[in-house]
């Protein structure tokens, strides 16, 4: 079963990057590329007749299978980026996450207004990033449709504030 392989190989980095919070290291899945393929299928198959315009993954690790995902699904990517990165006109969030505060920028042209986006990061922690990436997405007109991440973090209970937003989540371990 997929999650029991991806709990097998993700990494638990205990105190990383500061004590107290316990780092999930995907670095060894990337290692294993029968494994990424076994994830894009999964979430492909996951998100069977749901229509989507867009993925947006927010950087650094959402790149990773947002651009995978999107590339299988035949749709564009929206690089969802921390400050100062992004060579355009960009539209930005600040947000808190589990170990630290940050800011997420989008370029104004990234997609046009009424677009159906997912979200998609590789973890799901406090939600602090993907809660921040919806509001982000949301000024310039996106209709958020669902995330997925490839972990979630059920302990810090951040589902329910994606729920207002979209209630179509999927975590592949949890
Ligand atoms: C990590 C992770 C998520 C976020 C989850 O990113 O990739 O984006 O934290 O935490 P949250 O749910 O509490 O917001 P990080 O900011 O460490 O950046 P990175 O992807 O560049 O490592
Ligand atoms: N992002 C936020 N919390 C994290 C954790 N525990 N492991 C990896 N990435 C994270």
């Amino acid at each position: 079963m997929l999650e029991e392989h991806l709990k097998s190989v993700i990494r638990d980095i205990p105190d990383f990057p500061q004590p107290g919070i316990v780092f999930k290291d995907i670095t060894p899945i990337l290692k294993d590329q029968q494994l990424c393929s076994e994830i894009i299928d999964q979430l492909v198959e996951c998100l069977q007749g749901v229509d989507i315009d867009a993925i947006a993954g927010v950087e650094s690790r959402g790149f990773l299978f947002g651009m995978l995902l999107a590339n299988r699904l035949d749709i564009p990517f929206i690089p969802v980026r921390k400050q100062g990165k992004l060579p355009f006109k960009t539209v930005s969030e600040s947000y808190k996450l589990e170990y630290g505060q940050a800011t997420i920028e989008v370029h104004e042209d990234a997609f046009a207004p009424g677009s159906k986006v997912l979200i998609h990061d590789d973890l799901l922690a406090t939600g602090g990033t993907v809660v921040a990436a919806s509001k982000l997405l949301e000024k310039l007109g996106a209709d958020i449709i669902g995330y997925t991440f490839i972990i979630s973090l059920d302990f810090l209970q951040a589902q329910g504030r994606l729920t207002r937003f979209s209630d179509r989540i999927i975590s592949l371990v949890r």
